[in-house]
């Protein structure tokens, strides 16, 4: 497994890959790796000549400082559960230097209204910050195919847009949301939760859940009613927002249709440490 930490060595490395016709898969990463990670670099190694994995906490998707210096960064564990998968695995791990030419700011992207939705209203510049770093680390690895997780199934529609919109020659492969035993999605977060927190973190998915069963016969503001309860009640978790909409357009649900396809999302937080999730409702 090579470990490159420039641009240019990666560039070179992939133009070189290109030439002798090999596929190239790429999994951008922000590190602390967990096993949804690894779900999804194992999807892309099935489907890909050699895989390259990023490691990059980019700083300018985060709109919250505290949220940014308390990021999770675990290099040489991430290397080492890299080391144990089966596969040709490179990996990408920049500095915000590098990446940035020494002007860490964000480009300004018009993602035709779904950057507004949910994640966009509590986390301003976030979607900017993410179109930013994905567009950069796209034209250095340059890969046939890239894959991103359901679990932020937000930026996967993002993402998707991005590549469409901007003419961009890459793939974009959607990966299904990896969990704990106990339910709750995978996250970097999580480890940053208290044991006890962690344990009973598996109400958000046991919400989404119960609320996908709701929605076959209550309407999309009843479903959301009865969620609000079950936050209001809760020890520790306070909920960001909860919301049914359009799988394509993230829309809100007013009156359901039976030809559209619906998602259920939230975001709460336990604590300082924000977490979300989301399940298909048909
Ligand atoms: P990060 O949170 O590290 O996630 C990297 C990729 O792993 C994303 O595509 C994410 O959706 C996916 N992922 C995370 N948890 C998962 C789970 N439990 N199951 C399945 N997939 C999961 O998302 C980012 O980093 C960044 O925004 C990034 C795209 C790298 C840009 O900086």
């Amino acid at each position: 497994m090579r470990v490159f930490d420039s641009k240019a060595s990666v560039r070179e490395f992939t133009s070189s890959l290109k030439a002798r016709g090999r596929i190239i898969g790429f999994v951008p990463t922000m590190g602390a790796l967990h096993k949804g990670h690894l779900s999804l670099v194992n999807k892309a190694l099935t489907e890909n000549d050699e895989v390259f994995v990023s490691i990059f906490v980019n700083p300018t998707q985060f709109n919250n400082q505290n949220d940014l210096a308390n990021y999770p960064r675990t290099l040489a564990k991430d290397l080492e559960a890299l080391r144990t998968i089966e596969g040709v695995i490179h990996v990408f791990a920049p500095t915000a230097e590098d990446i940035y030419d020494d002007h860490i700011t964000s480009s300004e992207f018009d993602f035709d209204g779904l950057e507004f939705e949910m994640e966009g209203k509590f986390r301003a510049g976030h979607f900017d910050g993410v179109g930013t770093v994905i567009s950069k680390l796209f034209e250095i690895v340059q890969p046939d195919n890239a894959y991103f997780g359901q679990k932020d199934y937000q930026q996967l529609l993002i993402i998707k847009k991005l590549v469409s919109k901007y003419e961009i020659p890459v793939n974009i492969v959607g990966c299904d949301i990896f969990r704990e035993s106990n339910g709750l999605a995978m996250s970097s977060r999580n480890e940053l939760l208290l044991p006890e927190h962690k344990e009973n973190a598996s109400f958000i998915y046991d919400t989404l859940k119960k609320a996908k069963e709701k929605f076959g016969t209550e309407s999309a503001n009843e479903v959301s009613e009865w969620v609000d309860k079950q936050f209001a009640g809760h020890e520790f978790l306070k909920l960001e927002y909860f919301e049914i909409a359009d799988a394509e357009t993230l829309k809100t649900v007013k009156r359901k249709s039976s030809k559209k396809r619906y998602r259920a999302f939230i975001a709460a937080y336990a604590n300082a440490i924000r977490l979300i999730d989301n399940i298909p409702l048909n």
